[in-house]
């Protein structure tokens, strides 16, 4: 894949630095209100019960909080995080591995949950149910199940894509709670809290425009304040004003509207080669020599909120918002 600035993954030199500045209670959370406030209850009640709290899915893009909030909850739970991801759970004996070895009450987190395979999937049902591991033993007329008890535990599934999860796995779920985009004030209160951990000072127009052009996520917020910071250690700038972010989002090759270079890319795909659409995601995903599901997955929310590209039953279209963007470009 092509590497670019909002990439969906994430290097290791990165996740170390995502560390340091992770949320670490529900007070450094911001945002995202009712998906909290739906934790919140969830987990006093569990506390309360002295009982696992319910199976939650949370989706929404890459880079909004789902990780971070998982790993609030075991914490506010006094439980172990078990961490899994989904497409590396290659055989149904690794996940039941992994489903014995829990204590009660542990909290399993399984990121990239609709990437399982169905058949390591479908272990998951009578354990999510009824804390019990049903195991096929033998082939043919001999074969017959055993069941394994587990204790109590919590699941928690993260997903870009809830709408590729198997219906079986979804109905499990007593929560589904969904990401949203953050608003601008909301990043300006993660990128002031950050800025301190980062012992970095921005006045009030250097924190307004990052959180404008961070496409509403604050894993992207966190990466420009990072680019910021260089910047203003290179130039010896004590407080970082305006000038200076501009600078690095031009370096950056992130526009007025939060674009980076590949999301230009797609708009102007869409405009010279399908004259503004409709064209399907197939022949876009060619055109553009990118992976289907990571232009629905990690691109497309963002223009698709904000108006700039538009799906319809035959395809996706450019707004005129987005053919003024490019021609404004040009
Ligand atoms: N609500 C929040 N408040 C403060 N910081 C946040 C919040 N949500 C996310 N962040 C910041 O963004 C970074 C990325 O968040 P996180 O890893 O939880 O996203 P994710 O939804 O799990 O992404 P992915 O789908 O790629 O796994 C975190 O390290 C944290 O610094
Ligand atoms: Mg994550």
């Amino acid at each position: 894949m092509q590497e670019r600035f909002i990439s969906p993954q994430v290097s290791n030199v990165e996740y170390e630095q995502e560390v340091q500045l992770r949320p670490k209670s529900f007070n450094e959370y911001i945002g995202q209100k009712k998906v909290v406030n739906n934790i919140d209850i969830m987990v006093k009640s569990a506390l309360k019960r002295s009982a696992a709290m319910d199976h939650v899915l949370l989706s929404g893009p890459p880079g909004l909080g789902k990780t971070s909030l998982a790993m609030i909850i075991a914490d506010e739970l006094g439980s172990q995080l078990n961490v899994v991801s989904g497409p590396a759970i290659e055989k149904k004996g690794d996940l039941a591995a992994v489903l014995t070895n829990l204590s009660p009450r542990d909290v399993l987190f399984i990121d990239e949950i609709h990437r399982m395979h169905i058949s390591v999937e479908e272990i998951l049902y009578s354990a999510m149910e009824d804390y019990r591991l049903d195991i096929l033993i033998g082939e043919g007329a001999s074969a017959r199940t055993m069941q394994i008890d587990l204790v109590p535990f919590t699941l928690i599934g993260a997903t870009t894509r809830s709408g590729l999860l198997s219906n079986p796995l979804r109905d499990r779920f007593q929560a589904h709670l969904h990401f949203d985009f953050y608003e601008p004030k909301e990043l300006a209160t993660i990128l002031k809290n950050n800025s301190h951990k980062l012992k970095l000072q921005l006045n009030d127009e250097a924190l307004s425009s990052i959180s404008q052009r961070a496409r509403g996520t604050p894993r992207i917020a966190n990466r420009i304040l990072r680019r910021v910071r260089d910047f203003a250690i290179v130039e010896n700038s004590d407080i970082v004003g305006e000038k200076e972010v501009e600078k690095a989002l031009s370096l950056l090759d992130i526009d007025n509207l939060g674009l980076d270079s590949m999301d230009r890319k797609i708009l102007k795909v869409i405009h010279d080669f399908y004259s503004g659409g409709p064209v399907g995601i197939d022949a876009l995903s060619a055109t553009l020599g990118e992976d289907k599901q990571t232009i629905e997955d990690v691109y497309e929310p963002f223009l698709l909120k904000n108006g700039l590209i538009l799906r319809t039953p035959r395809g996706r279209t450019l707004s005129e918002q987005a053919v003024e963007h490019i021609n404004a470009l040009r």
